[in-house]
């Protein structure tokens, strides 16, 4: 993927260049937001945690009540000639399926829905090396969006402002609390280290329950570090050794200053380091 070869994506059954994909103005993933989605890293041409991926969109579908437009091993024949067609490689698959078109825009379903379905890839390659080494910011915020934040839904406006908003106040990332506790970051989920042990939310419908997350979960139980899936008070979260954020894109960072206090020593902390380099050596072995 270049100017010169400019991405190519899978449209409801064919594929073209991206300039050249349209979907109609009355598509209801447009009009109302109507519709689910993915996010997944390709690592030398390979998906990672493709599995664990679909299976989440499956639950996102069935949480809208959208029909599955394909089957499991469908899925994967159209990821992997998305991914071929653009070269292999470092990549992130971008999956949305919406409810698709109706004669006119009405809130209700249409009477026999057929679903959009968008697979594009756009460049990957590894996150930037001085965000590893120097971590980023971070500033509170509070969670203001709806109370299905499990579905991976393509309504994303509060997630936008939040996202924003910690943007213009001069940091990376929004770390939401509901209520006084910890819920997730605006685009990612959240951990901290806290006597020790590495805390991070249960998943509930306050969350996504992301890939990174459990992944990161697993490697640190592979390792012997504790872990605990337990309620973090905004309190805790602010005291806490370290704190990092985890997604598919980002796959995991370090929070160095929240709300313009350092935290821990202003730096990636020992715990992070070591979960980094794991994840590193993970993803190349998988
Ligand atoms: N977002 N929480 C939210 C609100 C997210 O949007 C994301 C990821 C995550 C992390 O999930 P995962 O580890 O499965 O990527 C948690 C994607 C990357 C995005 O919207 O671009």
């Amino acid at each position: 993927m270049s100017e010169k070869n400019p991405p190519l994506v899978w449209l409801n059954g064919h594929t073209m260049p991206l300039s050249e994909a349209r979907i109609s103005v009355l598509d209801r993933g447009f009009l109302f937001g109507d519709g689910v989605y993915e996010v997944i890293s390709v690592y030398d041409g390979k998906p990672f945690l493709l599995d664990e991926h679909l299976r989440r969109l499956e639950r996102s579908m069935d949480a809208v009540r959208l029909g599955h437009p394909h089957d499991r091993d469908t899925w994967k024949q159209i990821i992997d000639q998305v991914v071929k067609a653009n070269g292999n490689g470092e990549q992130s698959v971008y999956v949305q399926v919406t409810r698709g078109t109706a004669p006119l825009r009405d809130h209700k379903f249409p009477a026999n829905p057929k679903p959009t379905v968008l697979v594009m890839a756009s460049p990957g390659g590894p996150v930037s090396q001085d965000l590893v080494n120097d971590g980023i910011r971070a500033v509170i915020l509070d969670d203001i969006r709806w109370e299905q934040c499990n579905v991976k839904s393509t309504m994303l406006l509060a997630n936008v402002l939040l996202r924003q908003q910690a943007l213009d106040a001069g940091a990376h990332e929004a770390i939401l609390v509901r209520d006084g506790h910890l819920t997730e970051g605006a685009a990612s989920n959240v951990f901290v280290v806290i006597g020790g042990v590495v805390v991070t939310p249960p998943n509930s419908d306050e969350l996504l329950p992301g890939i990174t997350r459990s992944f990161i979960l697993g490697l640190c139980r592979d390792h012997g570090v504790s872990c605990a899936e337990r309620g973090v008070s905004e309190d805790e979260l602010r005291g806490a050794e370290e704190i990092w954020i985890s997604s598919s894109r980002k796959e995991v960072l370090a929070v160095v200053n929240l709300d313009g206090n350092s935290v821990g020593t202003g730096k990636p902390g020992p715990v992070f380091t070591k979960v980094f380099q794991w994840f590193q050596e993970a993803k190349r072995a998988a």
